[in-house]
């Protein structure tokens, strides 16, 4: 009996490296990222497709200039079978180099939005697990035109989600008859000073402000945009990652802010009560959007894995099995889009009583165009 290459691989472990920051600004995402892929393939008794599974982190620090060096550490000298990263969009567009010249690892993006990489710079073995930039953006834009706000500001951070997000808002505000925004503030990544910004929006008196900042910067914002100008006085929108895990040190500040995203805490359905639960109960921290995103990233994973019985080297059988994968998580059913970007719904949500209140489905089943992908 000659043992063949795959069944001497297959007692070895399954090799999943993470690049996520665990410092700086994003460190909190990535932490909870970490969690939500680990508890998930706990949940499928810890192996993928019948093999142990060996994790190796590297730290991205949300530095683009060191995505490139991360990821070859963890491609070529770790051998990883899959990367699972980043949370930031220029990481992302820096590390996704590396990944195409090496197509027999797979790229799972469990955040960064960057369009590009489900759109003209897509690539057989990487996948999304999260959104587009634009996709929880441009329903937002309908949204704000629907409501009658005639003059808006939009501010973010200058780097290209912040960018992308913006523009996706634009242009459904502009699709819907809005116009164009007043004004496009930005403050440099990672800078949380927003005195500038704010006291240019109190000029201006815009009739609404939308939106971006995440973690720290947007509990930030929230905070300052409460004492200097006030939801009440001139409502603030944003994308959802403004009001989320950081809500409560955001307080009564984030009370009455409306958000667009693919999920929210309140979301009435069995698998995210069970994913809540289980979230804190494992981490000592509320679950959040970005927990939901390494959960199903790790469904994504338990799944394939399991159609091809873990023999990694079928890359084929592995790309086919991720592509058509169907995901019933925390956030719902979605499917992977050609471009492999979740189809999925975006939903509105409201502050209220420091919970993000679903009160209506900002569009449903939402595709992102994913022009220029040819796969
Ligand atoms: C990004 O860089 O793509 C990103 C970071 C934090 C939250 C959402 C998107």
């Amino acid at each position: 009996f000659v043992p063949t290459r795959f069944a001497i691989a297959a007692h070895s472990p399954v090799k999943v490296g993470i690049m996520l920051p665990f410092s700086g600004v994003y460190a909190r995402l990535g932490e909870n990222i970490t969690d939500g892929l680990m508890m998930r393939i706990e949940e499928a008794g810890g192996t993928l497709g019948g093999r142990p599974v060996e994790y190796v982190r590297v730290d991205s620090e949300a530095a683009p200039p060191k995505a490139v060096d991360n990821a070859m550490k963890l491609v070529k000298r770790e051998k990883v079978d899959f990367v699972v990263g980043p949370v930031h969009s220029g990481v992302a567009l820096a590390m996704s180099k590396v990944l195409r010249k090496s197509p027999m690892t797979m790229m799972i993006i469990p955040n960064a939005g960057a369009n590009q990489l489900t759109r003209e710079a897509c690539t057989r073995n990487v996948f999304r697990t999260s959104f587009s930039s634009w996709q929880p953006n441009y329903p937002m834009g309908l949204e704000l035109a629907k409501r009658g706000h005639k003059r808006v500001v939009t501010v973010t951070w200058n780097y290209a989600a912040g960018k992308q997000m913006m523009e996706g808002f634009a242009e459904g505000y502009a699709e819907a008859g809005g116009g164009k925004p007043l004004e496009d503030l930005k403050v440099e990544f990672p800078d949380i000073e927003f005195q500038a910004i704010l006291t240019r929006i109190a000029a201006l008196k815009p009739d609404a402000v939308y939106a971006f900042f995440s973690g720290p910067g947007a509990i930030k914002f929230v905070r300052d945009y409460a004492a200097a100008i006030g939801t009440d006085k001139i409502p603030l929108y944003g994308a959802g990652f403004l009001t989320e895990d950081n809500i409560a040190a955001q307080g009564a500040a984030a009370e009455g802010i409306v958000t667009g995203l693919h999920w929210a805490d309140t979301l009435d359905l069995p698998a995210n009560k069970r994913f809540l639960e289980a979230f804190s109960a494992r981490s000592g921290r509320p679950g959040d959007v970005f927990g939901v995103q390494g959960y199903d990233t790790g469904s994504l994973m338990v799944q394939a894995m399991a159609a091809i019985g873990g023999d990694t080297g079928n890359t084929d059988g592995l790309i086919s099995a991720m592509e058509g994968a169907v995901i019933d998580g925390p956030r719902g059913t979605w499917t992977m889009s050609k471009a492999h970007n979740p189809i999925q719904d975006i939903y509105l949500r409201r502050v209220e009583n420091g919970r993000n209140r679903v009160i209506g489905i900002a569009h449903a089943k939402l595709e992102d165009p994913g022009s220029g992908c040819k796969l």
